[in-house]
């Protein structure tokens, strides 16, 4: 009998616990803050990406002084623009979304790194440092060719 209410005691205990941990999660997924994509950042129409003013032409724009903005298109199964050009020692904002799958957008030996989720645009803040070249790799499975898919970042002088 005492064994039996043991186990009980433990069966609660142990249910209660999965049930905390399903309600972080559960919460998780749509608190505020939690994922990089923000709930208040701009959609963008995947399918008309070329009617778009930062994602017709991804290219990187001077938005202030020492401030840049580089607006970003991953595909299967690359990025564009390839190489991203980045001015040394300034800020700069990437705009990333995806005309296609979900896909994720690292650059590699930094801790930038986000999700890019068609309709969605991620959008992340670096400072460059000095001149360096980056790998940018896709980290979301997203088909045949997503180990080869691949960018780069030069930050020049
Ligand atoms: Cu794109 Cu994996």
């Amino acid at each position: 009998m005492h064994v039996h209410s043991y186990e009980k005691i433990w069966l609660a205990l142990g249910l209660g616990l999965i049930l905390l941990l399903i309600g972080s999660v559960t919460y998780g997924a749509v608190g505020p803050g939690v994922s990089m994509v923000a709930a208040d950042q701009p959609t963008v129409d995947p399918t008309a990406l070329d009617e778009d003013d930062r994602f017709a032409e991804p290219r990187v724009e001077q938005v202030g002084e020492n401030e840049y903005e580089a607006y970003v298109v991953a595909f299967q199964f690359g990025f564009e623009p390839d190489p991203i050009v980045l001015p040394a020692n300034s800020t700069v904002t990437f705009m990333v979304t995806s005309r296609d799958v979900t896909h994720g957008f690292e650059v590699v030996g930094t801790n930038a790194n986000t999700m890019v989720i068609p309709g969605e645009v991620s959008t992340l803040t670096v400072e460059t440092g000095g001149p360096t070249e980056y790998g940018v790799i896709c980290n979301e499975y997203c088909g045949a060719a997503h180990h080869g898919m691949e960018g780069s970042i030069e930050v020049v002088p």
